[in-house]
């Protein structure tokens, strides 16, 4: 598809940008992205089903194509991270970038305090979270798995 170079990002790195979700665009990418291999389990990907505003974003890999999608719940009494990048570039540094950028977008918004949770085994996207300067505050249980609430200060 085209480069996304016409587009104004929210926050960007020399690698990557964000911008808001387009529903229809984005979704149909994601749809054709590849499984996971090996295979996560489900509930690394189960989202708090908290009431509050949904608000997705995307995560362009600069002048190539979309190559991840954040969400932000935020309620009365928290604005809560999730994200997801297209299987193709995990552990290369970017999902720590884009936990990063969501400092600025959170700024943006006047949010004082970000969180997130992440299933206790998914040690991959703690280290992320932790390098981009977020720290462990307590653990939750849904559904009967553990999570990590970990969150960072704006
Ligand atoms: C979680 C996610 C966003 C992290 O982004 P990423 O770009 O892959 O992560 P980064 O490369 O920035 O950092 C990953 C860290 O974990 C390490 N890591 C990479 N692969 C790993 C693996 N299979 N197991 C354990 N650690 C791993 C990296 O070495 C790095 O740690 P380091 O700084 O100590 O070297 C991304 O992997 C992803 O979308 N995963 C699938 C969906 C998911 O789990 N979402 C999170 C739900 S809470």
């Amino acid at each position: 598809m085209a480069p996304h170079t016409h587009l104004t990002y929210l926050a960007k790195s020399s690698r990557i940008g964000i911008r808001p979700w387009h529903r229809r665009h984005d979704r149909r990418q994601i749809d054709h992205w590849p499984p996971y291999t090996p295979t996560l389990p489900a509930h690394w990907l189960a989202a708090s089903r908290a009431s509050g505003e949904r608000l997705s974003y995307a995560v362009d890999l600069l002048g190539v194509h979309l190559t991840g999608r954040i969400s932000l719940l935020i309620s009365d009494s928290a604005a809560r991270l999730g994200i997801a990048l297209h299987p193709g570039h995990l552990g290369s540094g970017l999902g720590t970038e884009a936990m990063s950028l969501m400092l600025v977008v959170g700024r943006q918004l006047g949010l004082s305090t970000l969180q997130l949770d992440v299933a206790a085994e998914n040690i991959r996207a703690a280290r992320c979270y932790q390098r981009a300067g977020y720290v462990a505050v307590g653990e939750i249980w849904r559904g009967g798995y553990r999570y990590e609430l970990m969150e960072r200060g704006l």
